[in-house]
C-alpha cells in the first residue's frame, strides 16, 4: 500500500490523476446520495452530470493513474541504474508546528474545493435545464419552436418536460441525440424544416401525464368559433359544436378520449409522416382485436411499417408548438381587435398578403404594410388618408402574424407542421379523418365511425346570429 502510494503521488501525471479519480468518487457519491434520500432538482440534467460526467473523470482520472506508474517505474529504474537509493515517501511530521499548518490548509483548501464543485455543478444544472438554454442557445434554429411555444397554454412548462421527462434513462437517449444535434448545428448539417413527427419522442405516458391523466374526465366541451367572412364587411358569424371530448366516467370511457382509455389499446401502421394509415387494430378489455385495413394496406410500404400504440400525441401533436393557418390567425386577430374589423374587406386583402411568401420576416413585414396601404390608396383613399393609423396597425398585426407562422430560414411555411386536433376541410390527410375517414374496413366491411354526431353535436355553422346562442345568453 505504502510504496503504491508513493508510486502512484510521486509522479505529476499519476497525482492529478489520483486527486481527479478521488474527487470524482466523492462528488458521485454525494450526488448519488442526494438522488437516492429522494431531493428532487436539477431535473433530468442532473443525471447527466452524476452518471456522465462525473464518472468520465473518475475514468480519466483512473486511466493516468497506470501512466504515472510507468513513468515513475522509469525514473527509479534509471536511478537504480546510477546506484541511488529509491525515494522514500515524503515524511510529515505532525509534531512540527509548520508541517500540522500545511495539512490543515491543504484539507480546508479541499473542503472548499468540494463545495464550490458541487455548487457549480448544481447551480450549471439549471441553467442546462432552462426554457432559455433550450430554446435560444441554438437561437435560428429553434427560433420556430421557441416563438410558437411562448404563445401556447404550455408556455410555463419547461421544454425538457416534454422532451426529456423525469428519470434518469431518459438523459442518456436523449443526450447522445443531444450530442449529435450539437454538432449537427456547429456544421451545419440539420434538416430544415426540423423533421416531424418526432420518432424518439418520450412516450406521452411519461412526460403529458404527469400532468394530465386519461382517467380525468373532461366531459363534452361547448365551443363557439368565431370566423369572419371575406366580405366587406368582415361579417362576423360563429360555429357552436359540442365537442364529445368524454375521458373515464364511473369506470367506462366514451367519446374522444376513449382511445387513450387504458382499458384497451389501439395501435395503427402508418407512414414516416403518419399521415397515410395502413392498417388501425384495436384489442378490447376482453382481449377481442378488431382490424381495419386502409386502401394501402397491401403495399409494401405497410408491410414494412411499425406498429405504434396511439398515445395523446396522435392527436394533440402540437399542444405547444402551435403553428395556424392565416384564416384562424386572422379570425382571432379580428375577433380581439388587433386588427379593426370596421377596415373594408380587410379579413380578404389580409389573407391574400399572407400567402405570398418572402425571403425573411422583414422583407414579409414591408411586403404586408405596402400590401395593405396599397390597397386602401387605391380603392379607398378616404380611408387610407383619415384613418392611416388603423391601416398602419392591421398591416402590423398581418406581419406578426406571418413572423409567428412561417420562417423562411427554416424553410417551414404555412400547413408543414399541421394539427391532427379536426378535420381542416374534411382532409383524410390529417386529422382525424386519417382513420375516421370512411376508407378503412374491417373483413365485414365495417368503417371506423364516420357519423358527425359520433365527435360533435354540430349546433350551428357560419351563422351569423346562432339561435342557440341567443337562447343561452339571453
Ligand atoms: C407540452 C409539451 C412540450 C413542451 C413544453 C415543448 N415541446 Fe417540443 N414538442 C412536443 C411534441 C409533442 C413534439 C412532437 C410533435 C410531433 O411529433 O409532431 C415536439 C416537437 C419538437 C421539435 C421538433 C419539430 C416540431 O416542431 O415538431 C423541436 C425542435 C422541439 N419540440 C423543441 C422544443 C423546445 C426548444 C422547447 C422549449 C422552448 C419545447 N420543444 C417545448 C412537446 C413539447
Ligand atoms: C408540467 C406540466 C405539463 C405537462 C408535462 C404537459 N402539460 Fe398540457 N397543460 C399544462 C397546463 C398548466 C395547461 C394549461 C391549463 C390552462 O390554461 O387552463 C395545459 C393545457 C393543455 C391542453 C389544453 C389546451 C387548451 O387549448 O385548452 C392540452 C390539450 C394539453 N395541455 C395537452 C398536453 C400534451 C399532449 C402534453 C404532452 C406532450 C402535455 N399537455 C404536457 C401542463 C402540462
Ligand atoms: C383521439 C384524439 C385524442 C387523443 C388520443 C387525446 N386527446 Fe385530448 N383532446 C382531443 C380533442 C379533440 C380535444 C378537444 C379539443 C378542443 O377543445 O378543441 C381534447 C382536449 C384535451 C384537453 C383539454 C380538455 C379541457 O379541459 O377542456 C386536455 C388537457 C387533453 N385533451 C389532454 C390529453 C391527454 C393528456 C391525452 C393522452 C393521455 C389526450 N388528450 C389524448 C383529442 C384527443
Ligand atoms: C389511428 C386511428 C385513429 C385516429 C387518428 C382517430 N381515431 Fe377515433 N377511433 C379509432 C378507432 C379504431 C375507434 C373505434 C372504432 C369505432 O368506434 O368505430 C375510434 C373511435 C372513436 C370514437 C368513439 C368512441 C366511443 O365512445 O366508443 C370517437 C368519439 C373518436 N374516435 C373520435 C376521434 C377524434 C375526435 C379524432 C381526432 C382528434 C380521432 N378519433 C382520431 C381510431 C382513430
Ligand atoms: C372523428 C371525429 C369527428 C367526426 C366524425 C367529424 N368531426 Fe367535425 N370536428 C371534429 C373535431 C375534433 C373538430 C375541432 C373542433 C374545434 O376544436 O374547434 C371538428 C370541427 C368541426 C367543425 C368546426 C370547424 C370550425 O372551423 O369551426 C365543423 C363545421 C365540423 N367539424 C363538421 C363536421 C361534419 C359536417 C362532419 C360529418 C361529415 C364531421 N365534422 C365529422 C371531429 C369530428
Amino acid at each position: 500500500m505504502r510504496s503504491f502510494l508513493i508510486t502512484i503521488t510521486r509522479d505529476p501525471l499519476g497525482l492529478a490523476g489520483a486527486v481527479l479519480t478521488s474527487s470524482a468518487a466523492i462528488l458521485f457519491a454525494i450526488l448519488y446520495g442526494i438522488e437516492l434520500v429522494g431531493i428532487d432538482g436539477g431535473g433530468p440534467y442532473r443525471g447527466i452530470i452524476t452518471f456522465l460526467v462525473i464518472p468520465a473523470v473518475f475514468l480519466l482520472g483512473l486511466l493516468l493513474i497506470p501512466v504515472g506508474i510507468w513513468r515513475e517505474r522509469r525514473r527509479e529504474r534509471r536511478a537504480q541504474e546510477r546506484g541511488e537509493a529509491a525515494p522514500g515517501f515524503p515524511v510529515i511530521d505532525l509534531n512540527r508546528s509548520t508541517t500540522r499548518k500545511m495539512v490543515l490548509i491543504v484539507a480546508a483548501l479541499t473542503a472548499v474545493n468540494l463545495v464550490i464543485l458541487s455548487l457549480g455543478t448544481y447551480k450549471g444544472l439549471e441553467v442546462m435545464d432552462s426554457t432559455a438554454f433550450c430554446g435560444a442557445a441554438c437561437h435560428s434554429v429553434m427560433d420556430p419552436e421557441y416563438t410558437t411555444y411562448h404563445r401556447s397554454p404550455h408556455a410555463r412548462v419547461k421544454c425538457v418536460e416534454c422532451h426529456i421527462g423525469p428519470g434518469a434513462d431518459w438523459f442518456v437517449k436523449s443526450k447522445l441525440s443531444g450530442s449529435w444535434q450539437v454538432v449537427s448545428v456547429a456544421f451545419n448539417l440539420y434538416p430544415r424544416p426540423i423533421p416531424a413527427p418526432v420518432h424518439n419522442l418520450r412516450p406521452a405516458r411519461d412526460t403529458c401525464e404527469e400532468c394530465h391523466w386519461p382517467e380525468k374526465f373532461v366531459g363534452d366541451r361547448f365551443k363557439v368559433n368565431t370566423h369572419f367572412e371575406e366580405d366587406e364587411a368582415n361579417t362576423e358569424v360563429k360555429t357552436v359544436l359540442v365537442l364529445k371530448v368524454g375521458g373515464l366516467q364511473e369506470g367506462r370511457s366514451h367519446g374522444i378520449h376513449w382511445h387513450v382509455d387504458p382499458d384497451h389499446v389501439v395501435r395503427y401502421r402508418a407512414d414516416e409522416k403518419r399521415q397515410t394509415i395502413y392498417e388501425v387494430e384495436m384489442t378490447d378489455a376482453e382481449g377481442q382485436v378488431t382490424r381495419w385495413s386502409g386502401p394501402e394496406s397491401e403495399s409494401a410500404e405497410a408491410a414494412a411499417a411499425a406498429w405504434r400504440t396511439m398515445d395523446c400525441v396522435d392527436c394533440h401533436n402540437r399542444p405547444t408548438h402551435i403553428y395556424r393557418l392565416p384564416g384562424e390567425e386572422l379570425d382571432a386577430a379580428l375577433l380581439e381587435g388587433r386588427i379593426d374589423s370596421s377596415l373594408p374587406f380587410i379579413r380578404r386583402e389580409a389573407q391574400k398578403a399572407l400567402e405570398v411568401e418572402y425571403p425573411s420576416h422583414e422583407a414579409a413585414r414591408e411586403g404586408i404594410a405596402a400590401a395593405i396601404a396599397g390597397f386602401y390608396e387605391a380603392e379607398y383613399p378616404d380611408i387610407a388618408r383619415g384613418r392611416a393609423e388603423a391601416v398602419a396597425a392591421a398591416a402590423k398585426a398581418t406581419g406578426d402574424i406571418y413572423a409567428w407562422n412561417v420562417f423562411p430560414e427554416m424553410n417551414i411555411t404555412w400547413g408543414t407542421y399541421a394539427s391532427h386536433i379536426g378535420h381542416p376541410d374534411m382532409s383524410t390527410e390529417v386529422g382525424c379523418f386519417r382513420c375516421h375517414g370512411g376508407d378503412h374496413e374491417t373483413a365485414d366491411g365495417e368503417t371506423i365511425a364516420i357519423d358527425c354526431g359520433t365527435c360533435h353535436s354540430l349546433l350551428a355553422e357560419r351563422e351569423e346570429n346562432p339561435e342557440i346562442l341567443q337562447t343561452l345568453l339571453d
